[in-house]
């Protein structure tokens, strides 16, 4: 395992900051052309500073930024070396009830305390790629009561903390090159909260595998496989794999659309990917999670987060040209 305390290791980026009351997702595609290219990796050198100048106006906001790059657009940004395990994001499920993978080179997780923080950063940071890019999603995300998600259970629980969020999302000694990297997928789902909400709270209890008001786990007599809890918690050689999810409710009540915007970094895409087969697929196949009978994703993607220092680096990178 890494720490972020020593000095020999890249500075990761704010990955591991303290889930914010506000959001902004942005999803862009790179325009084709070296122009193109090598004004995103100028702007690799400039995030820092822009973080910096927009979160110093308000000392306590907890302004951040993650960036994160596909793998499509790492190779034709920055070549060779690539992260180990960078790949397309792969679909899983079956029709109707699909993990879908959409368009999407460059990530912006962006969050703060203030909407105000969130709104400026991402315009100062749209505005610098500005010909480069294109916008192809873009979502702000808010704090809902108790850190709850839009369906109205509490999100985030079991998250690892301190130096389990380090060892479960930071990239160590398996992928030198790219040590305090991370991966993210991101997913975003809307809800049919008509039929959730006919569900009786009991119901939607074993939906999810926890209580609705206390948030507690259901003891595992009663918690039924097809549960979120049950499909989501996965164990390799016999040690709980986790992932740090920061999802954020979102959605227009005058339009019908409520959403959960999902957010989950890993060191690898591994455990992601068997969480997304257990949950649309089943374990074993065919008991998917019944929280897909409410939700549907529409968005897909897999991104690769470099360390902070390592973005700063990227600037300068040339690759060869193919
Ligand atoms: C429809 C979108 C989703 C919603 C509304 C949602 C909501 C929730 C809620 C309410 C919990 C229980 C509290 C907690 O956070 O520990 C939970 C747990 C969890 N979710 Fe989700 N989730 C969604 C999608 C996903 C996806 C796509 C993944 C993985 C790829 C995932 C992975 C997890 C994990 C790992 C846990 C903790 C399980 C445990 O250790 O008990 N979730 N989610």
């Amino acid at each position: 395992m890494t720490s972020s305390m020593d000095t020999q290791t890249p500075e990761p980026q704010a990955i591991c900051n303290p889930i914010t009351s506000s959001a902004i997702f942005i999803v862009a595609t790179l325009l084709p052309g070296s122009d193109a290219a090598s004004q995103v990796r100028g702007w690799c050198g400039d995030i820092a500073a822009l973080t910096r100048s927009v979160g110093k106006r308000v000392p306590n906001g907890n302004l951040s930024c993650v960036c994160g790059f596909s793998a499509s657009a790492w190779d034709a940004l920055f070549g060779s070396p690539r992260p180990a395990s960078l790949h397309p994001f792969r679909e899983f499920g079956v029709e109707g009830r699909r993990a879908v993978a959409t368009p999407g080179d460059i990530l912006l997780h962006i969050r703060a305390d203030q909407m105000d923080l969130c709104f400026e950063l991402a315009t100062q940071l749209c505005s610098a790629l500005n010909g480069a890019i294109t916008v192809v999603d873009e979502v702000q995300g808010f704090r809902y009561f108790d850190m709850r998600s839009i369906i109205g259970f509490v999100d985030g629980t079991e998250n690892p903390v301190g130096r389990k969020a380090d060892h479960f999302t930071l990239i160590g000694n398996e992928d030198p090159a790219f040590e305090s990297g991370s991966y993210v997928l991101v997913q975003k789902y809307l809800h049919k909260m008509e039929a959730w909400n006919a569900l009786s709270v009991e119901a939607q209890e074993k939906v999810i595998g926890r209580t609705k008001l206390a948030d507690i786990e259901l003891g595992e007599e009663v918690k039924p496989s097809n549960s979120h809890s049950a499909l989501t918690t996965i164990t390799k050689d016999g040690q709980e794999q986790k992932i740090l999810r920061d999802n954020m409710p979102f959605g227009r009540p005058g339009a019908g659309e409520f959403g959960t915007y999902f957010i989950g970094y890993a060191r690898s895409p591994e455990p992601i990917e068997q969480m997304l087969e257990n949950m649309f697929v089943g374990n074993p196949v065919g008991n998917y999670d019944r929280l897909l009978d409410f939700s549907t994703a529409v968005t897909g993607g897999l991104f690769f987060v470099p360390s902070a220092d390592l973005l700063e680096e990227l600037a300068e990178r040339e690759p060869e040209q193919a």
